[in-house]
């Protein structure tokens, strides 16, 4: 592995070490090219549901991928973590480099963290090899969110139960030119797969012919 660009020694004493092995070689025995598919957007937005949904048809087609998600990730690695903007930045700091060690092994890997701030996720883009960081925002206004609130929890930081609630009384600073940007309010789940399967088609990232079987946009699909 290289050192990206935008790591800096802590101290003196640390000397990078270049093992024989790389992402190309174990990218190579995977018969993929790797990535980092960045799903960021509020609470509610789909995050989790499409990337499950995109793993999926990856998997099914022989790819390897791995799925790290805000609320599993924040029952282990991140447990000790609340939701305070220092705590977030710790958040989004310790995913983008599990992250980044994941695409480093060759894995496709899809991360669905709320990610509120743009320079923690600038940040994670930094330590991507060029090309690798796919940033995709779940671009679903605030209003349908509240309304879908499949956990309760938008009704609980209305009724001040929990506090520092994202859209409530916590910002979320939308990506400015974000590579995928989903309507997740307008489309449905297929079409939400499909959209990202193409966009992956066209930057090489996955074998011509990676698509969803079932047509998208039938009458009764799975809506987000
Ligand atoms: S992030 O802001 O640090 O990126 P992350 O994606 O890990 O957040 O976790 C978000 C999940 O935690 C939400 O899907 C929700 O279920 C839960 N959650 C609990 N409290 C909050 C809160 N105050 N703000 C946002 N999400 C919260």
């Amino acid at each position: 592995m290289n050192r990206p660009s935008a790591y800096q020694a802590p101290n003196g004493n640390l000397v990078w070490h270049h093992h024989p092995v790389d992402q190309a070689r174990r990218a190579e025995l995977k018969g993929q090219r790797p990535a980092l598919l960045w799903f960021t957007g509020l609470s509610a937005s789909g995050k989790s549901t499409l990337a499950g949904a995109l793993e999926q048809v990856l998997t099914d087609q022989g790819y390897h991928t791995y799925l790290l998600d805000g609320d599993n990730v924040r029952h282990g690695l991140c447990a000790d973590l609340g939701f305070s903007d220092a705590d977030r930045t710790e958040n989004i700091r310790r995913v983008g480099q599990v992250a980044r060690l994941l695409t480093d092994a060759g894995l496709i890997v899809l991360a669905s963290f709320i990610s509120p701030f743009r320079a923690d996720r600038q940040r994670v883009r930094d330590i991507l090899p060029d090309g690798q960081f796919i940033e995709v925002f779940m671009d679903v206004p605030l209003d349908i969110c509240r309304r879908r609130d499949p956990k309760g929890l938008y009704g609980r930081a209305e009724r001040g139960e929990i506090r520092q609630f994202t859209g409530i009384d916590s910002p979320y600073e939308p990506p400015e030119s974000p590579e995928v940007r989903i309507e997740a309010g307008r489309i449905s789940i297929p079409q939400g797969v499909n959209q990202l399967l193409d966009d992956l088609n066209r930057r090489g990232l996955l074998g011509a012919g990676c698509r969803l079987t079932k047509p998208a946009g039938r009458r009764h699909a799975p809506q987000f």
